[in-house]
């Protein structure tokens, strides 16, 4: 069982959002031998978050985290678990529930109507939801457009005649004009030049600071997230392998497969010297998971055990990990 919403650091906050054993599995054809197969896509993910805060998801491409967002923003239904959205049990008929949440995605190239200018795109949420008449929509849309950081001007503008940093703040924008208490952020900086990154975060975060706003913030990268993350929760095959605070995340990963992504994240600070460690072979199809714990195959400390068994999402402290063989403080030194 991997329910570890209770494993989270404990706070006083307000929890938005409560993940228990979320599934989704997608029938398919490619499956051996062109055969019907099923990809689990996302096998059994809980988790809980706080009004203010960031919870970030973390692992390679493949691993579920863009399937679990289309689930947190009900764009799809679970095959099996539940989800709770400001404490309300989301179903087939929460529609008023749909404007708590809202989702950015990596590439605002794709999400912004080429067609329509900055304030037609801004204001076509509340044309839509609320009953503002257009003086009140234009007084919004000026508001959020100075929060994020765009100019009145831009205003008539269409998305074409904007840099990607700025389509995202644009698509930032739009996310937060019917005031939604949750972003479920894709990828959001990912498509962006390294110091376009740094901005984009920065707005979010004094957003979330003068809004409130939790985040689910998705990537493959855990430096990105390594300022803005409260929490971290590492995924491999559709599973959580590691979930706990920002600080004992980077501080002491506890799972090997963390610690591999960790060692592949450049930091900043030069005396701490590390250990590269390489992962050998792929990222195994989610097709046809290897027996064991999914990550055994590249793991360099994967015994029989590993390769019998699959291990349990095991807690200890503030920090949970699905790992048989976690690292230990000895370990970390010899790296
Ligand atoms: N609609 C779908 N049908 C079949 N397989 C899917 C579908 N969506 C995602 N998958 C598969 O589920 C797995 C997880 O995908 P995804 O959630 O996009 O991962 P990530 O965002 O971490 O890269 C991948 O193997 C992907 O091919
Ligand atoms: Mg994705």
């Amino acid at each position: 069982m991997s329910d570890v919403t209770m494993a989270r650091p404990a706070t006083a906050g307000e929890i938005v959002v409560e993940a228990h054993d979320l599934q989704r599995f997608y029938d398919v054809g490619g499956g051996m031998f062109g055969k019907p197969g099923v990809v689990r896509a996302l096998n059994g993910v809980s988790f809980s978050l706080e009004a203010g805060k960031t919870l970030a998801i973390v692992g390679e491409s493949g691993c579920g985290k863009s399937t679990l967002a289309r689930l947190v923003t009900m764009i799809e239904a679970p095959t099996a678990g539940s989800l709770l959205i400001d404490g309300e049990p989301v179903t087939a008929s929460s529609a008023s529930l749909r404007r708590k949440m809202q989702i950015v995605f990596q590439n605002p190239y794709g999400s912004l109507n080429p067609r329509q200018k900055v304030g037609a795109i801004l204001e076509e949420p509340l044309k839509i939801n609320t009953s503002d008449d257009a003086a009140t929509r234009k007084r919004k849309a000026f508001e959020m457009m100075d929060r994020v950081g765009l100019r009145t001007e831009h205003y008539e503008r269409y998305p074409h005649m904007f840099s990607g940093g700025q389509r995202q703040r644009i698509a930032i924008a739009r996310a937060l004009m019917l005031n939604p208490k949750i972003l479920v952020l894709d990828e959001p900086v990912s498509a962006l030049d390294v110091s376009i990154q740094a901005q984009v975060l920065n707005i979010l975060m004094d957003l979330q600071r003068e809004l409130g706003l939790a985040y689910l913030f998705i990537s493959h990268d855990l430096s990105v997230v390594r300022h803005i993350a409260n929490d971290i929760m590492v995924m491999y095959l559709g599973k959580p392998v590691e979930y706990g605070t920002a600080e004992d995340v980077f501080a002491a990963p506890r799972h090997p497969y963390t610690a591999a992504l960790l060692s592949a994240t450049p930091i900043a600070d030069p005396a701490h010297k590390k250990h590269r460690i390489r992962l050998s072979g792929e990222l195994p199809s989610p097709l046809a998971p290897p027996r064991g714990c999914g990550f055994n195959p590249r793991c360099w400390k994967a015994g029989d055990d590993c390769r019998r068994d699959e291990p349990p999402l095991h807690r200890d402290g503030a920090q949970a990990f699905a790992c048989f063989h976690p690292l230990t403080e000895s370990d970390r030194r010899m790296e």
